[in-house]
């Protein structure tokens, strides 16, 4: 088989050249890292959840009309996406109190926020992915008013999506960190959720226990972050050897 193109190596992805112009192939990898890959690891079977958690994320936006970068899961740690131009920034989502929002205003982690609190970082390692203002944003020309203006509409609507979602399976969205790309067709520009959505990018707390359910496992050496992650799998009906169900033929894809 001939040897694919690979055109960026991330430190939880790899992409590479997809067969049709326009498309990548985006490869999960095992890789888990924190505090800007100051600590990492290997962790088996972390990229084949992931790949499947956010295929499942990425189908249902597509369905209420989200659109993102899916196009298709390949196999267990593959998937095709469009290709985009990433903006570089990282859009952060609170609905509670946790992380370096805790930290930098001093406010309990799992404290309910009067409402959600959208938050901007510059994507950028180098620097540590610093918070910025539209201020930034539009001086330095990352992103327009317009884009802006979608980019808040968007990552509200992933966040009303994911907190439901997540809710009826018993799992309180606290926060996440999406990537939005733009895809052009023709003169046209359109942004779409890009990159992943996965446990790797949100806070998930179990409603009950308040058990960690996302990558505060490994960034706090928690316990199994497979464990947990496939925690949320389970519960979502979508882990990835679940038998069939018996006497029902199931189409292999
Ligand atoms: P924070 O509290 O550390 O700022 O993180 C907020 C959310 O963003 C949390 O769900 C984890 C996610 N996140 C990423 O996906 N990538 C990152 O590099 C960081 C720092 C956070
Ligand atoms: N993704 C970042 C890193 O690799 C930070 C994090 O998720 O905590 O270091």
């Amino acid at each position: 088989m001939a040897r694919r193109k690979k055109i960026y190596e991330g430190k939880a992805k790899t992409l590479y050249e997809g067969p049709e112009p326009g498309t990548i192939v985006q490869y999960f990898k095992d890789d888990a890292t924190a505090f800007n890959a100051e600590k990492h690891d290997v962790i088996e079977g972390k990229g084949v959840l992931n790949n499947i958690l956010s295929e499942f994320f990425m189908l249902g936006l597509g369905q209420i009309g989200v659109p993102t970068h899916f196009l298709k899961r390949l196999n267990m740690r593959e998937q095709l996406v469009r290709s985009c131009e990433i903006i570089p920034l990282e859009i952060i989502v609170r609905n509670y109190a946790a992380g370096s929002l805790s930290k930098r205003l001093g406010i309990d982690e799992g404290t309910q926020l009067p409402r959600p609190i959208v938050e901007y970082c510059y994507k950028d390692d180098d620097l540590g992915d610093p918070l910025v203002t539209e201020e930034h944003i539009a001086a330095f020309g990352w992103a327009s008013q317009q884009d802006m203006d979608d980019i808040l509409s968007l990552a509200l609507r992933v966040n009303d999506f994911m907190s439901g979602v997540m809710l009826a399976v018993g799992i309180r969205l606290v926060d996440f960190k999406i990537e939005i790309g733009r895809v052009y067709d023709g003169d046209f520009q359109r942004l779409v959720i890009a990159d992943e959505i996965s446990p790797d990018s949100c806070r998930l707390w179990d409603i009950k226990t308040g058990q960690k359910l996302d990558k505060d496992v490994f960034r706090r050496d928690l316990g199994s972050l497979t464990d947990a992650y496939t925690e949320v799998a389970r519960r979502l009906g979508v882990m990835p050897n679940n038998p069939p169900a018996p006497g029902k033929p199931q189409l292999v894809n």
